[in-house]
């Protein structure tokens, strides 16, 4: 595992930027990462008294939209984050909007203390890439999701070449390092770039996505495909027609019950 991710060393980088990191989120982002969070809640289409997870929550900025969007229909959000300081100004939060449909707890993505089939949908808004090992953050999301339940992943998206590729880098590599550390007092913005840089494009992310056992897998570009919302099902639990053949009609073929 490269230094950088180490889940220790993750843990206190967000520690450390906790208090400013709402701040440096919208003022980075120019507000345009509210809209994406947004974005990401109107794409799940929810049943009533839905049950969700937002993971790698962190200050719960999406948990908060989430449990917002289902209030009205009896739904709850539970928002998880293994960064206390994190989850403390999520709180804050919770209890300033009233949202008695959302808990926020401490818990790794790659260990959730939930049990399987648990979730109507699971959403993860700029995580996914620091979690050490996505793959494994991703079985797990799949795991806690019920058959036919929905993960939402919304993260920044490298361009592949080009001019905007180049604008990317400039961006994320000199710019933002040091405003981060200006505001923040912090190096840990320095990170962010590499982080970011590194991600999969979107259309390797999508087939990532399938590779660990997700099926229709559909993508948004947002603002000219600067952040990329993932959406992506668990397999239902209904047998296809293959299946069917194979696992009920052959073993009673087997059995030979007629005509012989
Ligand atoms: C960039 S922040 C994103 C926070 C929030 N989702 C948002 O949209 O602003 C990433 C968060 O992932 C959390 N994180 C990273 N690895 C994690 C893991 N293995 N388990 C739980 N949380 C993790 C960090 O603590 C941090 O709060």
């Amino acid at each position: 595992m490269p230094q950088e991710k180490d889940p220790g060393r993750i843990r206190r980088m967000f520690a450390e930027i906790a208090p400013r990191y709402d701040f440096l989120n919208h003022f980075l982002s120019l507000n345009l990462d509210r809209s994406w969070r947004q974005r990401t809640v109107g794409s799940l289409k929810l049943p009533t008294r839905a049950r969700v997870l937002d993971t790698c929550t962190g200050t719960a900025d999406l948990a908060v939209e989430l449990a917002r969007a289902l209030r009205p229909l009896g739904g709850m959000v539970i928002g998880c984050d293994f960064t206390p300081e994190m989850l403390r100004i999520g709180e804050a939060k919770r209890r300033k909007a009233l949202l008695e449909n959302l808990r926020l707890v401490v818990a790794d993505s790659l260990a959730l203390p939930f049990p399987a089939g648990f979730f109507d949908a699971v959403t993860v808004a700029f995580g996914i890439r620091n979690v050490c090992d996505p793959g494994a953050g991703l079985q797990e999301i799949l795991r806690v999701l019920k058959p036919g339940g929905t993960a939402a992943i919304l993260e920044f998206s490298p361009p592949e070449r080009g001019v905007l590729r180049a604008g990317f880098e400039v961006y994320f590599r000199k710019v933002l390092p040091v405003i981060g550390r200006w505001v923040s007092g912090s190096t840990a913005y320095a990170y962010l770039p590499n982080s970011v840089v590194q991600f999969p494009t979107r259309g390797r992310f999508a087939q990532f996505l399938q590779e660990c056992g997700f099926e229709d897998v559909r993508i948004s570009r947002l603002t000219f495909g600067v952040a990329v919302l993932h959406l992506a099902r668990k397999p239902s639990a209904a047998l296809n027609p293959a299946q069917v053949l194979a696992e009920v009609v052959a073993p009673m073929e087997e059995r030979k019950g007629f005509g012989e």
